[in-house]
């Protein structure tokens, strides 16, 4: 494994982080046991996976907890979250404690080290950023939480009109931002700013569907064909991304790799409840970036493209 410092908190993290979310759960949405599961979160870690992702709404904050008895806190680095709204209304900031003294009992710890709020809309950021951030710095002081986070909802706010305006805040130390070879366009728009600020990044959405499943990729294709952000003149519709495979070994594995090589990218996600996954993943992560003429031509094909997650 490999590490780097994400950002201005100075935490040493692993380049790849276990997601606890996203299709997978760590298996818990593909019928998975949670001793699969916990099984998963040990494997990472003796693998050197330093860094896991959960968060309240995943439901899997309770077998990282128990996978994690026994080990040295100070050897992992937790990131959890808790949305900033409820069946459609904001949560008050007493909600917001109440969440997170929560998540730490189902962690098994006292402290998180990065809270974040979870998948914010843009039309809820200003009131999200006034009501619970003083709360989430209170919970810093108290040494409930170490830093603060931001995640967006990249399934839906495709070219981060959230994080471009989080971005210019002072209060976050960490954002979750979404990024893959379909939609690169956080490159621009929110990778710049967090490089200049020292903000750390943590990468979502890297492989997703429509990187593991060549049917979604075709369809998600045919989309941007048909809208006119593609040129089918230019591009295999069945095979978009087939002449990667000339570098690596898969596309999920193209995927990490492109992430990894992006400036600005501190720790990449991987979600998976699969643990040959898992095994080729943290390959992955440290194989060296895709030959620069490959990585080029993903970036004139798509990296115009703001309007895909790949979800
Ligand atoms: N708004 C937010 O805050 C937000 C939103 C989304 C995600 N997240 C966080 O980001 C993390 C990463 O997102 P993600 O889980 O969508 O991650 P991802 O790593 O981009 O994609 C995971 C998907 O790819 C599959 N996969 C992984 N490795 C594979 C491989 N080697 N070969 C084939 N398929 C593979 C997984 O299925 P298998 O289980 O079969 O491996 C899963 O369906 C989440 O777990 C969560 O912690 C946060």
């Amino acid at each position: 494994m490999e590490y780097v410092t994400l950002g201005r908190t100075g935490l040493r993290a692993s380049v790849l982080g276990l997601g606890g979310g996203g299709h997978s759960r760590l298996g818990q949405k593909t019928g998975a046991s949670a001793d699969d599961s916990s099984a998963i979160v040990r494997r990472a870690l003796e693998l050197g996976v330093n860094f896991i992702d959960t968060a309240e709404a995943y439901g899997t904050e309770a077998l990282i907890g128990a996978a994690l008895q026994g080990v040295n806190r100070q050897d992992v680095i937790l990131s959890t979250k808790k949305s900033p709204v409820a069946d459609g209304q904001p949560i008050s900031a007493q909600t917001l404690v109440a969440a997170l003294d929560a998540s730490l009992a189902r962690l098994g710890t006292d402290y998180v080290d990065i809270y974040h709020l979870h998948g914010v809309r843009a039309e809820h950021y200003a009131r999200a950023a006034e009501e619970l951030v003083p709360a989430l710095e209170r919970l810093r002081d108290a040494g409930k939480i170490r830093f603060l986070g931001i995640t967006e909802v990249f399934g839906s706010d495709t070219g981060h009109a959230m994080l471009a305006r989080a971005v210019h805040d002072p209060c976050w130390d960490v954002m979750m931002v979404g990024f893959n070879m379909l939609n690169q366009s956080a490159r621009e728009r929110v990778l710049a700013e967090t490089q200049r600020r020292g903000i750390g990044t943590l990468c979502m959405f890297a492989v997703r569907d429509a990187l593991s499943r060549p049917a979604k990729l075709r369809e998600v294709v045919a989309g941007l064909v048909a809208q006119g952000a593609l040129d089918p003149a230019k591009i295999d519709l069945d095979n978009a991304l087939g002449f990667l495979l000339e570098a690596a070994d898969s596309l999920p594995e193209a995927a990490y790799r492109f992430c990894r090589a992006e400036p600005g990218l501190d720790v990449i996600l991987s979600g998976t409840g699969n643990p040959q996954h898992l095994e080729e993943n943290v390959a992955a992560i440290v194989r060296p970036p895709l030959p620069e003429p490959l990585r080029q031509r993903v970036i004139d094909l798509f990296g115009a493209i703001d309007s895909v997650s790949g979800q």
